[in-house]
């Protein structure tokens, strides 16, 4: 096992890394990690993840505020947002999207605040990363209305189905697939990892949550992402080796790195 891997969604802002955040960023690279995008959720964590890739190399950053957190969006907000991603570590806009399971905002607040930052994206001309949870239509919808020259990005931890999957691919996005994959009972999206091309797939965590097999249920981290690769490369019957140098190429490829 010679690659390293690229987890293209973690949050190491989470306060459940408050105890050893400095430790674990240390040893990523030891521990076969190359590089993570670290996307906020709202603004305190928009600025925590900038400074965090400021800091540290191995880190880059997106900005936007979660559909969970909408409510409390503004064009002070989004001001703001547009000032941090000055900074040359900040390569996209997310996570953005909508969340119809949790509902904690409104759905025509989320929708409204998903436009505004898929326009900020258009507007400074960085990919987005994309949250569907239980609103696949949705989603598709309000991206294909926005849908512009250049739109490009990341439908992360994607759960919906192969044919979506496909029409995403068409608006120029990514598949990244996460801990899901490795659960038994994920059919779907062991469905997506086998049908989509590897040169449209990308890998992640989502740490500290969605734990993949087997250390599932307890906190999630960067070095774990292994374990879904491990899952995709079992699906595709191929080696674990060209999972990672294949997503680690797409992933650069998408954000010209
Ligand atoms: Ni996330």
């Amino acid at each position: 096992m010679k690659s390293k891997f690229i987890d293209s969604h973690a949050h190491l802002d989470d306060e459940r890394f408050n105890e050893d955040r400095e430790k674990l960023i240390n040893e990523l690279s030891g521990n076969g990690i190359e590089m993570i995008l670290n996307p906020g959720a709202d603004l305190n964590t928009s600025k925590a993840a900038v400074s965090l890739a400021e800091k540290y190399s191995i880190i880059y950053a997106a900005v936007g505020c979660h559909p969970h957190d909408s409510k409390y969006m503004n064009d002070e907000t989004m001001n703001i947002f547009r000032e941090l991603a000055k900074s040359k570590k900040v390569i996209a806009i997310g996570e953005i999207g909508l969340d119809y399971f949790y509902d904690n905002s409104d759905r025509i607040v989320q929708s409204k605040w998903f436009r505004e930052q898929i326009r900020l994206a258009k507007e400074l001309d960085l990919p987005y990363i994309v949250h569907d949870r239980d609103a696949h239509e949705d989603v598709f919808k309000i991206m294909k209305e926005e849908h512009y020259d250049g739109t490009r990005g990341i439908l992360h931890c994607y759960s919906s189905s192969v044919e979506m999957a496909r029409e995403f691919i068409k608006l120029g996005f990514y598949i990244s697939l996460g801990g899901p994959v490795t659960f038994k009972k994920a059919k779907t999206a062991k469905l997506v990892a086998k049908e989509i091309p590897l040169d449209k797939l990308l890998i992640e965590t989502d740490s500290p949550y969605l734990t993949p097999e087997p250390f599932r249920g307890k906190r999630n981290e960067p070095n774990y992402v292994k374990y879904v690769a491990a899952e995709i490369a079992n699906i595709k019957n191929i080696s674990v080796d060209m999972v990672a140098e294949k997503t680690n190429e797409n992933f650069k490829r998408l954000f010209c790195l």
